[in-house]
């Protein structure tokens, strides 16, 4: 049995002598699709978004699910039949929404340095909500709705120097980050523009940062929004919604962690205070838990230090979050051998040195050609692939009431060089 968070539904657990993934064999997925191969449970995905959605049925609240964590198509849709909004964080993103279904208003516009154009399309579509990261970004909408004709709804996201405490790469709301207006600063630049006629000031927005897996910071960053918040209404602003953002962590190490229900328990006592609905932006916490990353071993080599290496065929170029951010991932042989635990460093195929999936990982024997699962790779995993030492984006595969169809094919050679001459 594989155990994590107790409250989360864990989708790859053996099946006889095997991994399974909702029970569907593993082996018998990549006998198919071939490695490495992401393969995701539909099950985790629903009971991950429903236990949001639970959480805060106490509350008016709107899930836009956060595409960044992961938006190939069919896993786009599959939110979006549960009653998801979407998230957005380009302009790739919200056609990626579109494809999949979600109505232009479904759609918030959120990120750093959105184009020019990625603005026009976001206007001229009509999403619900572009969330400003800048003065700068607001007067630039402005005009652009004022030349299309439109009004466009925003809210500026604010930075309030909160530590999230997760990854450093991963905070978003320091002062030191890129990220949003300062705090103190968000009241004026919104009563500076209070009479544009081509913006309308649909709400206020704030997120510090992702994997946050201590209440303190979510509960402190409700806080200050709902106060900004309130402020703008005594100006006179007529605001329809506060957007907390993502940010929810899930449980890589075991550990049981926060949940939502202990997240929707901090943030709506401060909702409470304003009364207006919210808007959630999670990725992680619903598509974490629901993906492996599916990889062969390529070659074992020991070295006289008593340091053993497994290579996979399956590296940074599919799973950089160990390689960036030093993530921790469970990593589980499909087929355990008989034999007791010992230190393997579990790396990948690229040139680099921190093309590192684990060190001194206590795995039971690992031979040529065994099959590892990578977990909780669901979220930041295949959507940040890349083709670095021309290895070939993995294929995926989704598993859903006891079947799987592959959602994505494995890139080609030939797919790679058509853009090139
Ligand atoms: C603005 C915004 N919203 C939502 C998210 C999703 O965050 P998470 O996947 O941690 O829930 C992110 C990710 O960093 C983000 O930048």
């Amino acid at each position: 049995m594989i155990t994590c968070d107790s409250l989360v539904y864990q989708p790859f657990q053996p099946t006889g002598d095997a991994l399974a993934c909702d029970g569907v064999s593993i082996q018998s997925i990549v006998e198919h699709a071939g490695t490495p191969t992401y393969i995701y449970s539909a099950r985790a995905i629903r009971e991950a978004y429903r236990a949001i959605d639970e959480a805060f049925s106490a509350y008016p609240h709107a899930i836009h699910y956060a595409l960044k964590a992961n938006s190939t198509l069919a896993i786009v849709r599959l939110l979006r039949s549960l009653g998801s909004r979407a998230d957005a964080n380009s302009g790739g993103e919200i056609k990626v929404a579109e494809r999949a279904g979600f109505p232009s208003r479904d759609i918030v516009f959120t990120g750093v340095g959105k184009s020019r154009e990625e603005l026009e399309y976001a206007i001229a579509q009509g999403v619900g909500t572009i969330n400003a990261e800048s003065a700068g970004e607001l007067d630039r909408i402005a005009a652009i709705a004022r030349a299309q004709h439109r009004v466009a709804r925003v809210a500026v996201r604010v930075n309030p120097d909160i530590d999230a405490k997760s990854h450093p790469n991963i905070s978003t709301g320091l002062k030191t980050n890129k990220f949003g207006v300062p705090l103190q600063e968000a009241r004026s630049i919104y009563r500076a523009r209070r009479d544009t006629k081509d913006l309308q000031f649909a709400g206020v927005h704030i997120h510090i940062g992702s994997q946050i897996t201590t209440l303190e910071p979510l509960r402190r960053a409700a806080a200050a929004l709902v106060s900004l918040a309130l402020e703008l209404q005594d100006d006179g602003f007529a605001l329809e919604h506060v957007d907390l953002g993502g940010g929810l962590g899930i449980a890589y190490e075991g550990r049981p962690i926060i949940n939502p229900a202990d997240y929707a328990g901090a943030v709506i006592p401060e909702l409470r205070r304003i009364g207006l609905p919210v808007v959630l932006e999670p990725g992680r916490a619903v598509v974490g838990h629901s993906g492996a990353l599916v990889a062969r071993v390529v070659d074992t080599k020991c070295f006289p230090d008593g340091r053993k290496f497994a290579v996979l065929d399956a590296g940074m170029g599919e799973l950089i979050r160990p390689a960036l951010y030093g993530s921790f991932h469970r990593i589980v042989p499909v087929v355990a051998r008989r034999g007791g635990e010992t230190a393997w460093d579990v790396v990948g195929p690229i040139c680099e040195s921190s093309d590192v999936f684990a060190r001194d990982r206590m795995l039971t024997p690992v031979e040529v050609d065994d099959l590892v699962a990578i977990l909780d790779a669901g979220a930041y995993g295949s959507v940040m692939g890349s083709n670095y030492n021309r290895h070939m984006l993995a294929a995926e595969a989704l598993v859903d009431d006891g079947t799987w169809t592959i959602i994505r094919r494995r890139q080609t050679l030939e797919d790679v060089l058509a853009l090139e001459r």
